[in-house]
């Protein structure tokens, strides 16, 4: 490591995984150390969110000793400690909140707060190491459909977003319909292999074709309409073809609306990013209209797609750097609702 090398420690603890991570000049991983609840939650079908706090408060330690462990680092070694403060569930944001409020206080160092999306970008940057601003991006979770300019590191600005339903969430709520297990997304995308995308569900969105905001609801509803229609009839339910069809149209309205957004906005790269840019048929279809258009299209590997440190990381560097998004570690506040 050189002494001009930047080392950040990144908490992440905004729904059900308790990540640490150290990674250097916002690129590179040294060590991230995750542990996930997904088996616990899937007892209950979702993230339950007391459950989801207190195993935060239970792990944390562990998580950030093997960390630092992991890295071959201690503290001492560590520039600044950027912690996801918002979007999320406030219990979950509380415990890596407050853990790195505690650790900023003790030790002296900076404090940086990230917008958990602005980290689900960033993982595009631990993954692709010459991607730099300017590109079009697509966020794509459980709490957000959007598509942004990422003008540089930290000026974005929101082209579009969902109007009601995020993109993830319709996934989770279709897998329920179908008795799939939690997390619904990968359950669907499994499903939907087996099965022939023939049921037209709803095709509204595609007279809104050349605006840039997205809805979920009537979609979801049309898919939960479609199931309890035909169990009333007797008839048994056909989850490949329903899984199949529905993630296709739910993957048709975001690749489309993309691809009239690079054109207008004049942009050749397109980054995805959250949960849902691990759905392998959206990939296909991205990756298809893309090349009509001569776009790039940027993944972040399977792991750094869904909730982890190193991405809280990455962006929380970018902020360090340029002196943004410095917080006060006695008074800064989780907030589980914020804007892009
Ligand atoms: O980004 P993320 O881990 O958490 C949020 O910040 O929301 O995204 C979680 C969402 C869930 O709705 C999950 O079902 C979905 O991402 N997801 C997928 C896939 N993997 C995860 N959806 C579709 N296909 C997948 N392969
Ligand atoms: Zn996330």
């Amino acid at each position: 490591m050189t002494k001009k090398d930047v080392l950040i420690l990144g908490i992440e603890s905004s729904c059900d995984e308790t990540s640490i991570a150290v990674v250097k000049n916002g690129r590179e991983v040294l060590s991230m150390v995750t542990n996930t609840q997904i088996d616990i939650h899937k007892l209950y079908g979702g993230v339950v969110p007391e459950i989801a706090s207190r195993n935060h408060v239970m792990n944390i330690d562990t998580v950030y000793n093997e960390a630092l462990e992991q890295a071959g680092v201690t503290i001492d070694d560590i520039d600044a400690i950027a912690v996801t403060y918002g979007a999320g569930l406030l219990g979950s944001l509380i415990v890596g909140v407050n853990f790195a409020k505690g650790l900023a206080y003790t030790t002296g160092k900076p404090l940086v707060a990230v917008n958990h999306i602005e980290g689900h970008i960033a993982a595009n940057y631990i993954a692709h190491i010459d991607l730099k601003p300017p590109f079009a991006c697509l966020i794509v979770s459980g709490g957000h459909t959007a598509l942004v300019e990422m003008k540089s590191y930290t000026n974005r600005k929101l082209i579009g977003t969902t109007t009601d339903d995020a993109i993830g969430e319709a996934f989770d709520k279709v897998a329920r319909e179908c008795g799939l297990e939690y997390p619904g997304g990968p359950n669907v995308q499994k499903q939907a292999k087996l099965g022939v995308a023939d049921i037209k569900f709803t095709n509204m969105w595609k007279e809104k074709i050349t605006d840039f905001n997205f809805s979920y609801s009537g979609l979801k509803t049309a898919v939960i309409n479609y199931i309890h229609n035909e169990k009333q009839r007797g008839n048994e339910i056909d989850v490949p073809r329903i899984c199949a069809s529905f993630q296709d149209e739910a993957v048709e309205q975001i690749v489309k609306k993309s691809m009239f957004a690079l054109q207008k906005f004049g942009y050749d790269k397109i980054v995805l990013a959250g949960g849902v840019s691990a759905n392998a048929r959206l990939r296909e279809m991205m990756d298809e209209e893309a090349k009509k258009i001569g776009a790039s299209v940027f993944y972040p590997p399977i792991k750094l797609c869904t909730d982890n440190a190193a991405m809280i990381a990455s962006a929380g560097y970018y902020n360090y750097i340029e002196n943004k998004s410095i917080a006060d570690p006695k008074t800064l506040v989780p907030t589980s609702n914020i804007a892009l």
